[in-house]
């Protein structure tokens, strides 16, 4: 029996930082929890003399990976470096030599979650992932042990708290877009570099590990749909509020007869809908369980202290393991095949914003084109805005496929009357 777990600890950012001040300020609590004390006996770094502010010594800090993973005092890696290549090769070492890991890597999960999953059964090793998505928030111990038992069929919500801040400040302290990117920035919520935040591309990381979790199958990236902030265009958020909405940068996952879809994009949210007033950096995820019903989860999606306790949580789980001898012992495999919808099985309601000549007919002509391709409108205004000498049109449908959707905005491109299709959003978060 182990009578201390000695950690390896590679990184020390964010969130490496973080959960060394956890590990250590909680140390009797932990020590308590598992009955042996955990200690951090090396860290890898980039620069052993850059100047950190630590209660750890100086003299575990080393550039030599080996000697981490050489080791036999360690017994368990925890992989906080993020990025793809060298933290994957760390992973799958580590994995190799029998250490088990864990990891905040949504890049790496993303991409070679299963893969590495299998790796770690192999060397009897456990890998756990918690930090990778929703910072603090415990998602994926939830749909492994807590949701287990039932078939999910949704997941919705915000999965990127670099984003939603971004859009708290815009709307609510008229910020710019980039003064709260640089706030993000500084406040260590972004990515080392934040267009994978703005892109949509962390939210989409976060929902293929989610996704493939949720419905046991093997979503990858080229299947989820992704569009960034970049495209709301100006005026849309107060636009949005006129028509009591919120916009968001939401991911969803659903799962139905007729296969899979998993998006991440700015969506319209209703203001009575509880993800309207998520703000800041904070994530709220549902899922949706066909015996459980409705589930919410909120916190923390990023920051130092609450992605280290989602890593020092499961620093816990594999220390457990470890002293139970019983590491390495899950099912990742998965169940079913991925099949993804296409997009004349993907229903949803849509916003557009068009800017139109201000002419006698133009709504009536307006209001052929979608019913051409067969959508119901549920709203038609016509909006005070100008641009390019024309009025804003706002066209909100009823439920139509994105099919639709897309021929309907192809036709309007190509109608005369039509100045400029200045914006279109998926309406999230109402129900059929
Ligand atoms: N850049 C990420 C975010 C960090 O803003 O959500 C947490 O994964």
């Amino acid at each position: 029996m182990k009578n201390e777990i000695n950690i390896g600890l590679l990184g020390f950012g964010v969130v490496g930082s973080g959960v060394a001040k956890i590990l250590h300020e909680h140390r009797d609590d932990l020590s308590h929890k598992l009955g042996v004390p955990v200690k951090i006996n090396k860290v890898l770094v980039k620069d052993v003399n850059k100047k950190r502010n630590t209660d750890l010594s100086a003299d575990i800090f080393t550039t030599d990976l080996d000697e981490i993973i050489a080791d036999p005092t360690i017994d368990l890696i925890v992989e906080v470096i993020g990025g793809t290549s060298e933290a994957k090769q760390a992973i799958e070492r580590s994995l190799r030599s029998g250490k088990g890991v864990v990891t905040a890597n949504k890049d790496v999960m993303a991409q070679s979650g299963l893969e590495l999953l299998q790796l770690a059964d192999e060397n009897r090793c456990d890998l756990f992932y918690e930090a990778s998505v929703g910072g603090g928030i415990p998602l994926i111990r939830t749909l492994e042990d807590g949701l287990a038992s039932d078939r999910i069929h949704a997941i919705t919500g915000i999965v990127n708290g670099t984003t939603n801040f971004i859009l708290t400040k815009m709307k609510h302290e008229k910020k710019t877009y980039e003064e709260a990117l640089q706030e993000a920035t500084e406040l260590g919520f972004a990515e080392a570099d934040p267009s994978a935040d703005v892109d949509g591309i962390d939210a989409a990381r976060k929902m293929v590990i989610l996704a493939s979790l949720a419905f046991s199958t093997d979503v990858r990236m080229e299947d989820v749909f992704v569009r960034g902030m970049k495209e709301i265009r100006k005026g849309d958020l107060e636009l949005a509020d006129q028509f009591g909405y919120t916009i968001k940068m939401a991911g969803s996952a659903k799962k139905d007869e007729a296969g899979i879809e998993v998006a991440v994009e700015p969506v319209f949210v209703p203001n009575s809908h509880p993800l309207a007033s998520v703000n800041n950096e904070f994530n709220a995820v549902y899922v949706y369980g066909d015996a459980v019903g409705e589930t919410m989860f909120y916190g923390p999606g990023a920051g130092s202290l609450p992605t280290a306790t989602s890593v020092t949580g499961d620093i816990v789980a594999a220390c457990r393991n470890l002293l139970l001898g019983v590491n390495g012992k899950r099912l990742h495999a998965p169940q079913f095949k991925c099949k993804i919808k296409s997009d004349s099985q993907k229903y949803a309601r849509y916003f557009h914003r068009i800017s139109v000549k201000d002419e006698v007919g133009v709504l009536t002509r307006l209001s052929a084109v979608y019913s051409n391709h067969g959508a119901s409108l549920a709203t038609v205004i016509q909006h005070a805005d100008r641009n390019n000498g024309g009025v804003d049109l706002i066209m909100i449908t009823h439920e139509i496929s994105r099919q639709q959707h897309l021929d309907i905005m192809n036709e309007l491109q190509n109608t005369p009357e039509v100045i400029e299709v200045l914006s279109f959003y998926r309406v999230e978060g109402e129900t059929r």
